[in-house]
């Protein structure tokens, strides 16, 4: 990734007084970041989040989920200063879909910072990097349950649909405009 998309991703926010939360590009250094983040989820976070609970996490796992495959895909990550160390508290990302016009999302926000409004700001910049990009439409899948993510997609406009043969998923896609 260049300089130039890191400097347009990155962005910074406060939602909880006394954490000043940044957003940047996942990048293939922060494996031990990603490895801490994702080992700390919760069974029922990484099952949401369709991580499959019951997988191990190996190395080569976290190694895929660092190694971003730029342009084609793009992670976002919301990270925070906690006793010194840089902290993986969420990602976001997309990878373009065959057709090269849409992308497929994903989110996932650490269980102690959930409810706090990051999903929404991940979110909000991942859809404008896209957008960014040129690309026309992100949709992902929700299982059906997940109440969180379903409220944050209507929140933003996604539009959300029955998968066809699948009740336990939902689709939900956003047309991007083209920017100006
Ligand atoms: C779903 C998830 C990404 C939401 O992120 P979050 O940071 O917790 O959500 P936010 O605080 O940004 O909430 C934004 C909006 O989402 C909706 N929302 C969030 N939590 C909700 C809940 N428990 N029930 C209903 N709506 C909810 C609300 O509309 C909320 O806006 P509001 O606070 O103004 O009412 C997060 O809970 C998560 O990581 N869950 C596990 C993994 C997952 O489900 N990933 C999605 C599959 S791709």
């Amino acid at each position: 990734m260049n300089a130039t998309m890191r400097a347009s991703v990155t962005t910074g926010f406060q939602p909880v007084i006394g954490h000043a939360i940044s957003i940047r590009a996942l990048r293939a250094d922060d494996f031990d970041i990603e490895y801490r983040f994702i080992t700390g989820l919760s069974l029922e976070t990484r099952n949401s989040r369709l991580l499959g609970g019951a997988r191990p996490v190996t190395p080569e796992y976290v190694a895929r989920l660092t190694r971003i495959d730029f342009p084609r895909e793009l992670a976002l990550a919301a990270v925070v200063m906690l006793g010194g160390e840089e902290t993986l508290i969420g990602v976001a990302r997309y990878a373009l879909e065959a057709d090269g016009a849409g992308c497929e999302f994903a989110l996932v926000i650490a269980d102690a910072w959930q409810g706090r409004g990051i999903g929404r700001r991940l979110t909000e910049s991942l859809t404008a990097a896209a957008q960014a990009h040129g690309i026309a439409r992100m949709s992902g899948y929700v299982l059906s349950t997940n109440a969180a993510m379903l409220g944050l997609a209507r929140k933003l406009g996604f539009r959300l649909q029955r998968v066809p043969g699948d009740a336990t998923l939902t689709q939900v896609t956003l047309e991007l405009t083209r920017p100006n």
